[in-house]
């Protein structure tokens, strides 16, 4: 099955942040196929209500792809089967996560220094369903030798495609990608190689794609505040339009928004405390960022920031004038 999108255009699964509204904004922008944060197999086996809660993602948001986590094949069997009774298109493992509680388990960035768990667990996946299952990697877990070994058995075990963020376990998100390691696993992939690192940009995924030959590019923080990406990257790499970059007002209206969605999802009260993240990513080198970060961070309803945000730029044409 064809999964990966004509556009070329992937939004990452970020924990803690690509939630449902985080997801609709990326699908509206122009991101074909988008993620949620990583979910604990086992978590769902236990039907934990805080896990179940992680995959509450409305029947609009498609193409949606669960990404599990777990070094148990029986855990993500079992989740696999759980997850697709969803109605969701894919179902992703991740190899990649580097924080200390899943790597002492065994599972995220553990598994690519043993390819042969690895490949059981998305084994494992891949005959519980019968949507596609993929798997994002790194390159490695001290060094950036593992993803040679790991991705031929990887597709072996049935992954439809594989995305390869281009940093070792050691690296977490500092210094830059190895794109190299990028056009080294298209060369040695029997399936697509979606790219990953340091991609926030139209020109970013064009040399992406043109350094690496990858099936297609995944975005994570250069979308935080910014869904706008999505339409410029897909623009870029359809060799349609590429959107101008959105004015202070734009960003603002769409921050608030933004924090307005957080509120019908999530309550007013919960909404205010995650919003600040977002109101911090939303203004991001704005001339008043300082000024409009302050006052939102003291308030505690998302409604309060919604109106306080709005009113910001009518207040401030209104001194101007
Ligand atoms: C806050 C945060 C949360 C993340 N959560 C996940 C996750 O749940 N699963 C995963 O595979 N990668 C996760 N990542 C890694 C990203 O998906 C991506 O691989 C990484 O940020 C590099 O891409 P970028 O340069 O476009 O951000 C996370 C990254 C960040 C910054």
């Amino acid at each position: 099955m064809a999964i990966l999108p004509d556009n070329r255009t992937l939004s990452a699964p970020l924990a803690g942040i690509s939630d449902p509204v985080y997801c609709s904004w990326a699908l509206r922008y122009g991101a074909g196929l988008v993620f949620s944060g990583m979910v604990c197999a086992e978590g769902i086996r236990r039907r934990s209500a805080k896990t179940l809660a992680l995959l509450d993602f409305p029947e609009n948001i498609r193409p949606l792809g669960i990404q599990l986590f777990d070094d148990d094949p029986s855990a993500v069997f079992e989740a696999a089967q759980y997850v697709e009774g969803l109605g969701v298109d894919l179902i992703d493992i991740n190899l990649g996560c580097p924080a200390k509680k899943v790597f002492r388990k065994g599972a995220g960035v553990q598994l690519m220094g043993d390819p042969k768990a690895a490949e059981a667990v998305v084994k494992a996946a891949v005959s519980a369903v019968s949507i596609p299952v993929s798997a994002k990697i790194r390159t490695g877990i001290n060094d950036a030798e593992a993803f040679r070994e790991v991705i031929p058995r990887l597709a072996d075990a049935g992954a439809t495609f594989i995305t390869l963020h281009a940093r070792t376990r050691k690296q977490a998100l500092s210094g830059s990608a190895d794109w190299s390691k990028i056009a080294e696993a298209v060369e040695i992939s029997p399936v697509p190689i979606v790219g990953n690192g340091d991609v926030a940009s139209a020109d970013g995924a064009l040399s992406m794609i043109r350094e690496t030959g990858c099936a297609a590019v995944m975005i994570g923080r250069g979308s935080l505040g910014n869904p706008w990406v999505f339409a410029e990257v897909s623009g870029a790499l359809t060799g349609g339009e590429i959107p101008l970059p959105p004015s202070d007002e734009q960003r603002l209206s769409a921050c608030a928004r933004y924090v307005a969605e957080l509120g019908d999802f999530y309550g007013d009260d919960r909404a205010g405390k995650i919003a600040r993240k977002h109101v911090g990513w939303f203004t991001k080198g704005m001339a008043d960022a300082r000024k409009i970060r302050a006052k939102a961070y003291s308030m505690d309803k998302a409604s309060e920031i919604v109106e306080f945000l709005s009113n910001f730029q009518t207040e401030k044409e209104q001194h101007a004038g």
